[in-house]
Order: structure tokens, then C-alpha cells, then sequence
């Protein structure tokens, strides 16, 4: 696999990662030894990038990296996490808090239950608009310039913003979601790091295991994270899975999955893209990576793309409230 920056001057490393949202319910139950399992088979197939976010199963899902990493695994892992989401007992999100001191206060929690003393790339999971966002990277910069944090990333930044706040900050890396069901970032986000050299980590690369053969054979479980989703309410649902069966033609055509399919077309989106894996368990790791290491002929892309024009997708990619604090959907 090939590598790519992390950094002006930092190091390379494998253009994928391995996303464990999953892998703390967000998706149905999950099962911590499959998933400790599924993050070693990641590392062992030389994959560095490990995201997590300290709200991802309140806690759970860091403590579960923590654990994977001990005996000395910490070095291999490029530790990326999310935080600033703020949720209730039931679950609720309730908004974000991204002042100085929220920031310095969520990345001692997340060292403690990580088990290290460093995180290799941090970042505010949304730009909330009541806190200057010069403010909140100031201190993410701060805790880098103490070693508590070596690159500073962005998730779900428009354009616009991208270009603002890395005249001020080194900006190392820009989470967005990147699908062939989510194709916004390429009106303004994808342009604009691309201008300023900076790599995009690609989540939802499965549009939550919508593009899957789990959907063909209905098999896709709501989970909590789902059962939010516009895409996968029922009338939506009926025409994405109709998306669905157009591609599984394709993908029948090469001898490989729909999952495979599309890691494959995202891998052709270019060497700057970082894919991220939501896998939760160690064959869905196995059959991911495959469909990376595909490459697809231009007859093969223009395929895909007619059987999936992203008009065609039912449903935004968030619900409502979400979607409001998605600065990538409101500026460009
Ligand atoms: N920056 C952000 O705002 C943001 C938002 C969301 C996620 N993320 C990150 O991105 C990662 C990936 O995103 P995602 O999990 O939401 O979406 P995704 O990758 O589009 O979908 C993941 C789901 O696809 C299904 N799937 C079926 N076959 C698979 C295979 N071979 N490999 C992987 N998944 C397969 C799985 O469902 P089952 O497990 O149910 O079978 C899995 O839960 C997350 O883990 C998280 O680290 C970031």
C-alpha cells in the first residue's frame, strides 16, 4: 500500500486506517475480543492509523484501543482522536464543547484511557460555531507544543474554513465523509486540501454498510447509529437499495464484493485519500483491504458512476440536527 504524509515534515505513513466506532455498539452489539482481534489484524497488516473518538461508546471505545495497544504495541499505531461531542445517559447528543479548557480537559481523559501519554493526531469532531475555532486549535496547539500531541486535524470543515484556520495552525489531516454515496467534499472541501497539501481520511467509505452485499441480502442491522440515518428510513431505503443492485452487477462482472467495489473506486479517487475501515470484525478487515489493493478500469469506473449518479442517493447523509452542525454542509 502506498503511504502519504502526515505533516509538512512528518512522517509517512500507510494510506489507510482502521475506524473502531463500531466496535462500541454504534452499529449493534460488538464484541471487545473480535475487535481487539480486528485492531492487532489491522497493525499486522501494516496499517498505522487507529481512530477512535472519546465519545464512541462514552469511553468505551478508547479504553478498547488502550487495551489492543498494550505490551507494547503503542508504537506501531498512529493514534487518531476525535472529541467535543457532548451526550446525554440516553444517549442523546446535546451539542459540542470546544472551549480551551474543555479541549485540555477531554485530551487528559482520552490519554488516561488510552493508556498513553500521546496522541499522534487530534482533532475537534465538528467546528462549533459558539466557540472561535482559532480558540479551540490554539489549544490543541498548546498541548502539542507540550507533546501531549503531535498533528492537528479538522473533521467536517468546509472549504472555507479549511483555508482560514491553516494560515494560522499547521492543519496535518481533514476527516470528511467520502463515498460513492457522499460526493459534497468534491464541490469545495476536497480542492481545498488539496490546494493547501493536505490528506483527506475518508470515513463512511460504506455510507454506514449501506454499499454492502448485507443490504442485497437484507441483512444490515439499524443499530443506533443507523436508525438516525435519512438513508436507511424506509423509503429511502428501497431506492439506495436499488442503487445497490445496480453495482452488484459490477461487482459480480470482476469476481468481487460490493464492499470490495467500493474501496476500490474510493482508491481511485486519488494517493492523497486516506480510507477509513469501519470494521468491527477481522473478515470484514480482510475483505476491505482486498478491495484496496483493486484497480479498476476506466470502463469499470464509468460503470460505477452510471450506476450510481449521487442525485440518485435518497437522503442526506445526516438527520436533521446533525446535519446543523456540519459546517462542510453549511459554508461549501
Ligand atoms: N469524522 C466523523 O465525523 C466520523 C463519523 C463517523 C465515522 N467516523 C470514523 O469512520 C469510521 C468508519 O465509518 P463508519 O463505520 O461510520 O462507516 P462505513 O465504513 O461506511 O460503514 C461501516 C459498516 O459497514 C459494514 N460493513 C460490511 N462489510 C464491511 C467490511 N468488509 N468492512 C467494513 N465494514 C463493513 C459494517 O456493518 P456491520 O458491522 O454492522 O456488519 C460496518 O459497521 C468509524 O469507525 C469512525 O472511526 C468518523
Amino acid at each position: 500500500m502506498h503511504t502519504v504524509r502526515i505533516g509538512q515534515n512528518g512522517e509517512e505513513i500507510p494510506a489507510a486506517g482502521l475506524g473502531c466506532m463500531g466496535m462500541s455498539g454504534g452499529y449493534g452489539p460488538a464484541n471487545d475480543t473480535e475487535s481487539i482481534a480486528t485492531i492487532h489484524a489491522a497493525l499486522d497488516a501494516g496499517l498505522r492509523l487507529i481512530d477512535t473518538g472519546d465519545f464512541y461508546g462514552m469511553g468505551h471505545n478508547e479504553m478498547l484501543v488502550g487495551d489492543a495497544l498494550k505490551g507494547g504495541k503503542r508504537h506501531k499505531a498512529f493514534l487518531s482522536v476525535k472529541f467535543g461531542a457532548l451526550h446525554g445517559p440516553d444517549g442523546v447528543l446535546m451539542g459540542y464543547d470546544l472551549r480551551p479548557a474543555a479541549v485540555k480537559n477531554f485530551l487528559t481523559y482520552s490519554l488516561r484511557r488510552l493508556r498513553t501519554d500521546y496522541v499522534d493526531l487530534y482533532q475537534p469532531a465538528r467546528y462549533d460555531r459558539t466557540v472561535p475555532i482559532e480558540d479551540t486549535l490554539g489549544a490543541i496547539f498548546d498541548l502539542r507544543s507540550a507533546g501531549y500531541v503531535r498533528h492537528i486535524g479538522l473533521s467536517e470543515v468546509s472549504g472555507r474554513t479549511l483555508r482560514r484556520v491553516s494560515q494560522i495552525y499547521p492543519i496535518s489531516a481533514l476527516q470528511a465523509e467520502y463515498s460513492l454515496f457522499s460526493r459534497g467534499i468534491e464541490g469545495e472541501v476536497l480542492p481545498a486540501a488539496r490546494e493547501l497539501k493536505i490528506p483527506l481520511v475518508a470515513y463512511g467509505v460504506l455510507s454506514r454498510g449501506l454499499i454492502s452485499d448485507a443490504t442485497l441480502d437484507n441483512q444490515v442491522t439499524m443499530g443506533e447509529v443507523r436508525a438516525r440515518m435519512p438513508r436507511f428510513a424506509p423509503s429511502n431505503y428501497m431506492r439506495n437499495r436499488a442503487l445497490i443492485e445496480a453495482l452488484a452487477g459490477i461487482a459480480q462482472q470482476r469476481g468481487v464484493s460490493i464492499v470490495q467495489l467500493a474501496f476500490a473506486w474510493l482508491r481511485s479517487r486519488g494517493d492523497d485519500i486516506m480510507p477509513l475501515i469501519g470494521a468491527r470484525r477481522r473478515e470484514q478487515l480482510a475483505e476491505a483491504l482486498k478491495g484496496l489493493a483493486l484497480t479498476l478500469s476506466p470502463e469499470e469506473l464509468s460503470a460505477i458512476e452510471q450506476s450510481v449518479p449521487h442525485e440518485a442517493v435518497a437522503g442526506e447523509r445526516y438527520g436533521p440536527q446533525a446535519m446543523r452542525h456540519l459546517d462542510s454542509e453549511l459554508s461549501g
